[in-house]
């Protein structure tokens, strides 16, 4: 949410890698862009409203050519609307520092008001120019070089209270300089001799550097080509560990697919293999994870598991409830991260918190890990960032291996979060003695023979028949996704792509729930999805197709479960497999589906509106 890049390079321009450094960070919001360079010793703005392409644009003047130090800023908007004016980098009244700021700034109102009674003007709507402003003026009284500016950004930011990750560029008695300061949102930092560089998130520096250092909440970091200096919160002068990226820099690319979010639906055969392949011990029917994490102590230390997440990251938490719940017996809850603080939640001891999370760095589920940490949980997670601020704040973390996901609409990072918690449950599981060894090397070997059954599920042919649905089912008023059991989430899932990315209004329910309120809905206007798969509760799901179909509703039946499709209108066929993998499967077409139409509608797929990834805000 509001991604935030920083380079001084020690010759050429700085602003073109600016600029491919927003490019790759424009999924974190996209309602303005802009950057500040410091040409012949003066700072220079330009920032436009709406996509990166208006700001380059802009940039064409080449008034910005030529300078070595700069940042940039792409906004999802929260104090005033998206406008030139209220647009990033904001700065102060010297017009010797320039600000961009990912976060939010909670008493700005208050400090606006002081800064105006002591004579300020703002030109903005936003709370980053009454930090712009702040700073500014803190550093007039505290001297004009380097040193006194970091003085001013203490004392400035001492006086804030919310969360943000800023970048400074300011011309100072002393040179040029380049700063960064974090409290909440994520910060990463890297240098090479040409250049020191930072970025909301690793995509932004692998480009430049492979080794980052992920700042500290309280660090201040000053950079310069080959050269980083960062404080911490007490002002001490401390090194922060530098971590080897993985990721490629043609991991941001497109890969030739007209979209990010098709791109990453078919990278899923891969994502499911390497997040499960090297961890399962067929021999013993059972899984290692890195580092020994989740052992047997561990394992069978927990009393209670309690999940926490948003949004889609929390269907797969719901989905691993009945996975870890049917298959090790354990008592799981589960609950939106966002809520989880607000209610006054009973961690009962022996309870573990599970954060699942793609990015480790959404604000709510931080920020719940964080509550049941204080109320006597331990901390795990299932995280697709290694470094990010959840994984180093968990005891036991289980990486997915779905590199980076730049399309808003999360898909492959789920899956692999449902690859993930097919993981934790076995360990669980036979940790606790409640699977034997061979019901766990039966069912991770389906985990690891799972891989065709997902290409099938993306050759020409499948696609075809989910572009078909789509064009079918486009014009539906609305949509009602329909699962039982392990593919009730899946069924929310389904509708969540769907209204996100499409902007058609769907809702996802309990198959047996329908006929407790949402049946009052069918029409043939309605299009019901129906989600089943072979196993326990597929003859009870079946019945809510007749019933459906009984009130003149449309159905379409996805799954495994051959009966469904002879009764539905239409139906979009999945291999068998075994009950607990069935969501994995199941969750593919709905993907497509949801993509289809969004295309139908002429929806910018990649950049829905009013969206950003990676929630760093509450
Ligand atoms: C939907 C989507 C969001 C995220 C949610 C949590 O497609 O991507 O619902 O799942 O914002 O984000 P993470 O997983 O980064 O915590």
């Amino acid at each position: 949410m509001c991604g935030i890049v920083g380079a001084y390079v020690a010759s050429g321009d700085v602003v073109p890698g600016l600029v491919q450094g927003l490019s790759v960070l424009e999924y974190r919001g996209y309602d303005s862009a802009g950057i500040a360079a410091v040409i012949d010793g003066e700072l220079r703005v330009r920032k436009r409203r709406g996509r990166l392409s208006n700001l380059e644009e802009a940039l064409e003047d080449g008034g910005l050519s030529g300078g070595l130090a700069g940042i940039g800023h792409t906004r999802w908007a929260t104090h005033g609307v998206p406008s030139d004016v209220n647009s990033h980098p904001h700065q102060g009244a010297s017009g010797r520092v320039a600000v961009v700021h990912n976060g939010i700034i909670e008493n700005y109102a208050l400090l606006k008001r002081e800064l105006l009674e002591g004579g300020e003007s703002f030109l903005s709507e936003t709370d980053t120019e009454v930090l712009a402003r702040l700073i500014d003026q803190t550093w007039a009284e505290e001297g004009t070089d380097q040193a006194a500016l970091m003085r001013a950004m203490r004392r400035a930011l001492g006086r804030v209270s919310g969360y943000y990750a800023i970048a400074v560029l300011a011309t100072t008695d002393d040179g040029t300089c380049l700063l960064a300061m974090r409290q909440g949102p994520p910060l990463v930092v890297g240098t090479t001799e040409d250049g020191g560089f930072l970025s909301s998130d690793v995509l932004g520096l692998v480009p430049h550097t492979r080794q980052v250092v992920y700042l500290e909440d309280g660090d201040l970091a000053q950079l310069e080509p080959g050269r980083l200096t960062v404080t911490d919160a007490a002002g001490d002068v401390v090194e922060r560990p530098s971590r080897e990226v993985e990721w490629d820099p043609s991991d941001s690319g497109r890969g030739g697919y007209p979209h990010y979010m098709l791109k990453e639906i078919h990278e899923q055969p891969d994502v499911i293999e390497r997040t499960c392949i090297d961890r399962i011990d067929l021999a013993s029917g059972d899984v290692r994870f890195e580092g020994g994490a989740f052992d047997d102590a561990f394992c069978n230390s927990i009393e209670r598991i309690q999940i926490l997440g948003c949004g889609t990251a929390l269907h797969a938490g719901q989905i691993a409830r009945y996975l870890i719940e049917g298959l090790a017996g354990l008592p799981v809850e589960f609950d939106f991260a966002s809520e989880f603080r607000y209610r006054s939640p009973r961690v009962a001891p022996g309870t573990v918190a599970l954060a699942i999370t793609q990015s480790g760095e959404t604000a709510d589920t931080l920020g719940a890990t964080r509550l049941a940490r204080e109320l006597g949980a331990r901390v795990a997670s299932i995280c697709n960032v290694a470094g990010s601020s959840q994984v180093r704040e968990s005891e036991a973390t289980i990486l997915t291996h779905a590199g980076p996901e730049i399309g808003v609409a999360s898909t492959k990072a789920f899956t692999a979060q449902l690859t993930a918690a097919v993981l934790l449950a076995v360990r669980i599981a036979r940790s606790r003695g409640t699977m034997s060894e061979d019901e766990g090397r039966a069912l991770l070997t389906e985990l690891s023979e799972l891989r065709p059954k997902v290409e099938s599920l993306l050759t020409q042919e499948s696609v075809a028949r989910t572009r078909d649905a789509a064009r079918t089912h486009a014009g539906a008023r609305g949509f009602l996704f329909l699962g039982r059991g392990v593919n009730f989430p899946v069924a929310l899932e389904g509708a969540l792509k769907l209204k996100e990315i499409a902007y058609v209004h769907a809702e996802g329910y309990a198959a047996g729930e329908m006929k407790h309120g949402p049946i009052a809905l069918i029409d043939p206007g309605m299009a019901v999805l129906v989600v089943n798969a072979e196993g326990p509760v597929a003859e009870k799901t079946r019945s809510n197709i007749e019933q459906v179909k009984a009130r003149g509703g449309v159905t379409v039946s996805v799954g495994s479960d051959g009966a469904s499709h002879a009764i539905a209108d239409s139906y979009v066929p999945v291999p068998r497999t075994s009950e607990w993998l069935s969501p994995i499967l199941n969750t593919i077409p709905l993907q497509l589906i949801s993509y289809h139409i969004a295309e139908i509608h002429g929806c910018d797929i990649d950049k829905p509106r009013n969206l950003a990834k990676s929630v760093t805000v509450e």
